[in-house]
């Protein structure tokens, strides 16, 4: 930390600290309370892990299932699904009739955009920031549901612009496991599937660093975990400090770290420890894009408006991402708000403690009991319930929230200091609430206060959103990957000055 923060502080960042439009006006603590001896809250959970069911892998013979197939996923049930998926490979075997993805239509290539290839990276940036200051507004976009959305023409401006400028370069640098091996399944598989994604990604990748316009770091915080941190020792410094020589090796051998100090570089970690294992790399922790989902404002690392606050999301199935979504109609939904899960953190407890066993209305259990799973799971709870609690565990973020999106249940989200995901762009309070730590003996209160024309658009939201939210095995516009790589881009163009004109 001495060298490198002495170099910083000579050094002042390339981005504007002044904000630029849009940024959520989330009140963040001074970059100087972050330290390499940053402690970690809680016990150190190995793996907050509740609600799993049994993998299973659905093999099948078309390209792209197999291509996700060949990647690594290493999970400890490895062993017994092996020998299933061996038993489905000789069944799909006999009907080979999959459908075949035909080839994109040819791509008509206009005069503006041969204008915007051909500028340099720098410029094409200066470019893209102020084609989207300069926005002119849009009128409909069949896509795109405006409602879910701060500013829909200047979503729908910058990620048209993404789409045709942006470049990002990955380092082939790293060795498996901890780099380049995606990790598809359970809560932090976020960025497993991002690595995956961009990995096999044509349209935004490019190898040649000198047209990049930002520079992956392709590692897996989970994996970080599983490969260096000792058990109990309640001790991530050598997981800060892998990452930090990482890194010193990339700025000594390539000259693109040193020319921004890191800040046109970004990391997508979705691992509790995210943030606090890159405290031992000052320009690291300071400069760099991080996607985390552990996107907490009050620590001093996440820093809204630069950073991205990336959504956690329960993958069970890693070849069936999408099973399960959908949700009953409102009518149908007796429960009023439901909650079921393990004590972590300071919230749960609390929540508990109001509500558990008291009211109706208000299903708040701990882990959900046999007696009530045994007559309706923890799914057919969320496909039932009008509110979903989403409150806090050890850490700010829960899978809870996209499951909620995908069940079509309302979720309620409990955790002072969160950034919600993609609040630089998304409209957070048409489609969720949000109820301070402080008002959980008020939580009834305030949803039934919420009329039902409000909450019947709320949920109508939810379903218009839930394909921002999604994993798709082949990406699509507007879907989960492409949603995290505009939040990035977006922060990219952030940093940008515009030269006077
Ligand atoms: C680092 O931060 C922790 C918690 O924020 C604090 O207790 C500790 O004193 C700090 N250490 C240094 C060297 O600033
Ligand atoms: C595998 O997935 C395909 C397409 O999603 C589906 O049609 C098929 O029934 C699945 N097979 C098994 C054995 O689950
Ligand atoms: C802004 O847009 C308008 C119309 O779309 C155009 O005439 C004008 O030149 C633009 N200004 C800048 C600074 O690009
Ligand atoms: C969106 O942003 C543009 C450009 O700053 C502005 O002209 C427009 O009024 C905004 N629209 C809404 C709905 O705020
Ligand atoms: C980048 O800066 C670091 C620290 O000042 C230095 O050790 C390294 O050699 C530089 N890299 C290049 C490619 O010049």
């Amino acid at each position: 930390m001495t060298t490198t923060g002495a170099v910083l502080q000579i050094f002042t960042l390339p981005y504007p600290l002044t904000v630029w439009f849009l940024v959520p006006p989330v009140t963040t603590s001074s970059y100087k309370s972050s330290n390499s001896t940053m402690h970690v809250k809680g016990n150190l959970p190995l793996e907050s892990v509740e609600q799993f069911q049994p993998v299973e892998f659905n093999v099948s013979t078309n390209s792209i299932a197999k291509s996700a197939s060949t990647t690594p996923v290493v999970e400890e049930r490895a062993k017994a699904t092996r020998r299933r998926r061996r038993r489905r490979k000789v069944k799909t075997k006999q009907t080979p009739d999959e459908p075949i993805v035909p080839p994109p239509p040819p791509r008509v290539v206009t005069a503006w955009q041969r204008y915007v290839w051909s500028l340099p990276p720098h410029e094409a940036l200066m470019y893209a920031r102020k084609e989207i200051e300069n926005v002119s507004i849009v009128t409909e976009d069949p896509d795109l549901y405006a409602p879910l959305f701060r500013n829909i023409s200047i979503f729908q401006r910058s990620y048209e612009l993404m789409e045709n400028i942006l470049k990002v370069y990955i380092y082939q640098d790293g060795a498996r496991p901890i780099f380049h091996e995606p990790h598809l399944n359970g809560i932090y598989a976020s960025e497993g599937w991002f690595m995956k994604t961009i990995e096999e990604n044509r349209q935004f990748v490019t190898r040649d660093p000198k047209k990049a316009h930002l520079f992956y770091l392709p590692y897996s915080a989970r994996q970080l975990e599983l490969a260096l941190y000792v058990p109990d020792s309640h001790n991530i410094k050598p997981l800060s400090i892998f990452l930090r020589d990482y890194v010193n090796m990339l700025a000594a051998k390539y000259p693109y770290w040193n020319r921004t100090h890191g800040a046109d570089h970004f990391l997508v970690a979705c691992h509790d420890w995210g943030p606090y294992t890159l405290t031992e790399h000052e320009e690291l922790t300071k400069n760099t894009i991080k996607a985390l989902c552990n996107a907490d404002s009050s620590e001093g690392i996440f820093v809204a408006g630069k950073d991205v606050s990336l959504p956690e999301t329960t993958i069970r199935n890693p070849k069936k991402p999408l099973r399960d979504v959908g949700g009953k109609r409102v009518s149908q939904r007796p429960i009023l708000a439901f909650f079921a899960g393990n004590m972590h953190g300071r919230v749960r407890p609390k929540l508990l403690q109001v509500w558990g066993d008291k009211d109706e209305d208000m299903r708040i259990y701990g882990p959900l009991p046999l007696r009530v799973s045994k007559k309706m799971s923890y799914v057919q709870h969320m496909k039932s319930s009008r509110f979903c609690i989403c409150p806090m565990g050890y850490e700010v973020n829960s899978p809870r929230i996209v499951e909620a999106f995908y069940y079509e249940c309302v979720p309620v989200i409990i955790a002072d200091n969160f950034v919600l995901p993609f609040s630089e762009v998304l409209d957070w309070s048409a489609f969720s609430v949000v109820v301070a730590e402080k008002d959980i003996p008020n939580l009834k209160d305030i949803l039934l206060a919420i009329p039902l024309r409000r909450y019947l658009n709320m949920q109508t939201n939810v379903k218009m959103l839930q394909k921002h939210f999604l994993w798709n095995p082949r990406p699509i516009r507007y879907d989960l990957f492409h949603m995290i790589l505009h939040s990035i881009w977006y922060s990219r163009l952030n940093q940008i000055q515009l030269q006077q004109q």
